[in-house]
Formats: C-alpha cells, structure tokens, sequence
C-alpha cells in the first residue's frame, strides 16, 4: 500500500510544519521500500517452492520407480522414509512405517545382522550384501542389503540408508549368468573343436595330396608291369611249346620282348620309389599328428618346415612360389607334432592372406644363433594392419568370415611355441605381407624346453 506523496498528510491535533512533514515523507518512503522487498522476497519464495515441489516430485518418482526396497533410518534404526518397494514388501503405507524401529519389521534371525549395520553406521562405516530377512505379510523376504551411512550438513552421521535387492531376483540374475556362461564355455568349445576339425582336415588333404602322386606313380608302373608279364608269359609259353625258331622270332618282336626286358628293372624301381614315398610320407605323418603326451624328443626342423609347408601350400596354392633359407639342419628338442600344427598354423594364415594376391610367395630363412634357433615366415600377402596388430595372438581373434576362421590358430600356436620356451611374434616386412617370427632353444640348451 502506497500513499500518493502529492497530498498533505496531516495527524489531527497537530499543526503541520514542513519540519514533520519531510519526516512523514520518509517514514513513508521507507515503508513503501520496506513492502517493495516483501513482494520482491515472496515472489522469490513461491518460485523456490516450486522449485522445491519439482525436485521433490522427480526424487519421489525415481524412489517410487525402484524395484529395490529403500529404507532411510536415523541413527537408533527408526525408519525416517520408504519407497514404495518398501512399502508393497512390508504391506504398509509410507506414514505407518515412519518413525518405528526397523527392527520390528525384521526377522528375528536379521536383528544381529541389523544392529551392526548400525554399530557400523556410527563408526561411518557401510556395509554391503549383508542379508537380512524382512518381516512381510506373505511371510520372509530375503533381500541382499547394501548400507551407507548418511551425513547432516555439518558432516555428522546422522543415520543409514538401506538399498536391499530381493534375493530371489539376485538368484535368478545369477541363474541367467551362469547359463549363459555354460553356453559361451560350450560355444568357446565347439570352436576349438571346429579348429580342431579345420587343421586335420588341413593335414588330410595335404597328405592326401602329398600321397596322390607317389600312388599314381605305383599303380601306373603296375599297370605297365602287368603288360610286360602278360607278353613274357606268353612269349615263354610259346618257348615251351616246342615253337619253332623263326616263329619264335617274330613273337619276340611282336610281343616287344627286348624292350619289355629293358624295362621291367626300372618299372620295379619305379615302384619302389614310390612306395618307400608313401612309407615315408605315412612315417612322417604318424611323427607330427600323434598327440604325443610323452617326453619330448630332438628333432629337426628344417625337415619339419619342409613337410608343414608341402602338406599345406601344394594343395591349396599350386600357384604358391616357396623360397626355403633353411640349413641342412636345425636342431631343437620338444613334440614335433605340436610344432608341426604351430607351422601349418603359419602358412595356412599366410595361404589365406594371399589369396588375391598378384604375387604369391613365401619365405622361410632359419638359422641357429647363440643358442637359439631363429625362422622367419614372409608372406606377399595383405600383411597385418596395425590396429589389429596387438590382438592376433587373443583367442577368437578373426578377421575371416565365419565359417572360415576360428581366431584359435595364433592363440594355440603361441601357447604351444611358449610351452618349448620359445616365443612367437608378428609383424610386417617393409616391402608388405606379414612376417612372423619364431625362436625356439637350439638343442642342447635345454633351459624351458618343452614338459
Ligand atoms: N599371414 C597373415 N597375414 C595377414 N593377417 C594375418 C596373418 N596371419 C594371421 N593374420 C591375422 O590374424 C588373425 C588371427 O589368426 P588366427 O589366430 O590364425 O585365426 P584365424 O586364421 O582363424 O582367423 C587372422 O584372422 C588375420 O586377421
Ligand atoms: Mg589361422
């Protein structure tokens, strides 16, 4: 309220001067200053109010949308605030349960449990995944609690906040995880399984490969040998049946006799030769796919190079340039077997990556150098981009299609290599495809060799 300042503002019985009447002015003056600052700070108070009820509104829907039992205590256990997960488990209303001991709603086999929550809340300490058994109208409700203790202002516990998972939810979460970790573990070992599967499938067609010719080689010279005995049978018979000499003459040239004669050493030789391949190739076959638990033995991995190599490429890749730097020999001590998968591993990666490529070629340089034995394998294919460089070795790391890659070949490789106190690396030559190193212990310097 406001007096208009233009009118004379008199008090009955006294006479105006113009003394008094600045001093009403004042008064007046400061009134109305006084009444401006009120509206000013009640127009201030509605809007904090409402500001109040929003943030009021918003925590008592987000408490009201938990699934979690909330429960706010002072420090002797009396609740001070429910939500209403709270309020369904306890089958009461949120005024019912303000200001009674939590306690009463709790089990009686909680109430140890309880009071150390709060012994702890005092000593500013929380707690979590005590279990504690809340009282509910349809009987026990086990719910994994976790506590924190809650500050005034100034910083003095002023009592704890409970946040309990229902356990049986929990039990089911963990029911769910547990099965879907049975399925990842079962999934993980079909794929080593599937891998498994790849390299013998690998090593079959290889070697089937590798056998093709010697056997072909065999059973043509065997085909040409039986030609040969029928015609001497038939020639000796005719000799044996009293034939006379100029009829015997001519059969000879008919039945190619001389030459038949001159070849039937090297047809057997023939034969020979490629039996003892396929004598060999099924010797070497049973030296590197044998599971071989037993105590390791020397070896050479030149002639274990060679084989993985030929067992690999000349299948898949007839088009596959092979440059061997390989001394005669290279001696080392382990399971060939597994050194001979960790090989075949190598080319078959470096066969895939250069499956595109213009130029396909690979190269092996091995020597043995202070104590250790050092191969490198270059491919000309893609090479290793180095953002992925870091994880080839990691179990289930692939970049090939499915169905076409496991990611399980650099991982099992390394593992076995490490097993004979080897090591493994990858990398990229300079002049692109990727390059891959292995170092084992030469012979002899037996420190970490294989178990
Ligand atoms: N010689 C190589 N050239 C290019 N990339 C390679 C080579 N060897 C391995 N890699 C990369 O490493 C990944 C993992 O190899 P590996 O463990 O053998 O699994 P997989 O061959 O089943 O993919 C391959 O998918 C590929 O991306
Ligand atoms: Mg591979």
């Amino acid at each position: 309220m406001t007096v208009p300042l233009s009118q004379p503002f008199s008090i009955p019985g006294m006479l105006p001067d113009a003394d008094a009447e600045s001093a009403w002015i004042e008064v007046i003056r400061k009134m109305d200053e006084t009444y401006a600052n009120l509206v000013a700070q009640q127009v201030e108070l509605e809007r904090k109010n409402a500001e109040l009820e929003e943030a009021q509104a918003f925590i008592a829907s987000v408490l009201g949308s938990m699934t979690d039992v909330l429960i706010a205590c002072d420090r002797d256990g009396r609740i001070e605030q429910t939500n209403r997960a709270a309020e369904r488990a306890l089958g009461c209303t949120g005024a019912e349960l303000t200001g009674r001991p939590l306690r009463d709603f709790l089990a009686s086999s909680s109430h140890a449990a309880f009071a150390r929550l709060c012994a702890a809340a005092l000593q500013r300490e929380g707690g979590s995944d005590v279990e504690l058994s809340l009282r509910c109208p349809t009987g026990p409700f086990p719910v994994a609690v976790n506590s924190t203790v809650r500050y005034d202002q100034r910083g003095h516990a002023i009592g704890l906040v409970l946040v309990g998972r229902p356990v049986g939810e929990l039990r089911r979460a963990y029911r769910d995880l547990a099965a879907a970790h049975e399925g990842l573990k079962q999934t993980q070992q079909q794929l080593v399984h599937s891998e498994k599967m790849a390299s013998l499938g690998r090593l079959v067609a290889g070697v089937a490969h590798e056998l093709n010719n010697p056997i072909s080689f065999v059973y043509g010279n065997a085909h040409a040998m039986r030609r040969y005995v029928d015609r001497l049978t038939a020639y000796l018979d005719a000799v044996h049946g009293g034939t006379a000499d100029g009829d015997l003459t001519a059969l000879r040239k008919e039945l190619r006799i001389d030459r038949a004669r001159a070849d039937v050493g090297a047809t057997l030789d023939g034969m020979l030769e490629g039996t003892e391949r396929v004598r060999d190739i099924v010797a070497e076959l049973r030296r590197f796919s044998s599971e071989q638990k037993h105590a390791s033995e020397r070896f050479d991995l030149t002639a274990l190079l060679r084989s993985a190599v030929t067992w690999v490429a000349k299948a898949q890749m007839p088009d596959l340039v092979v440059a061997f730097d390989l001394p005669d020999a290279l001696d080392i001590a382990g399971h060939p077997g597994h050194l001979h998968q960790v090989a075949m591993n190598l080319v078959q990666n470096a066969i895939d990556a250069m499956a595109g490529a213009a130029v396909k070629r690979l190269e092996l340089h091995g020597r043995e150098e202070a104590g250790r034995v050092v191969v490198t394998i270059r491919d000309t294919g893609h090479g290793i981009p180095g953002t992925i460089l870091e994880r080839v070795f990691d179990p289930f790391f692939t970049t090939k299609p499915v169905g076409k890659g496991t990611g399980l070949g650099l991982s099992i490789s390394y593992q076995l290599v490490k097993d004979h106190g080897g090591s493994l690396s990858a990398g990229n030559h300079p002049d692109g495809g990727a390059l891959f190193t292995l170092a084992l212990p030469a012979a002899g310097h037996k420190e970490g060799a294989a178990r």
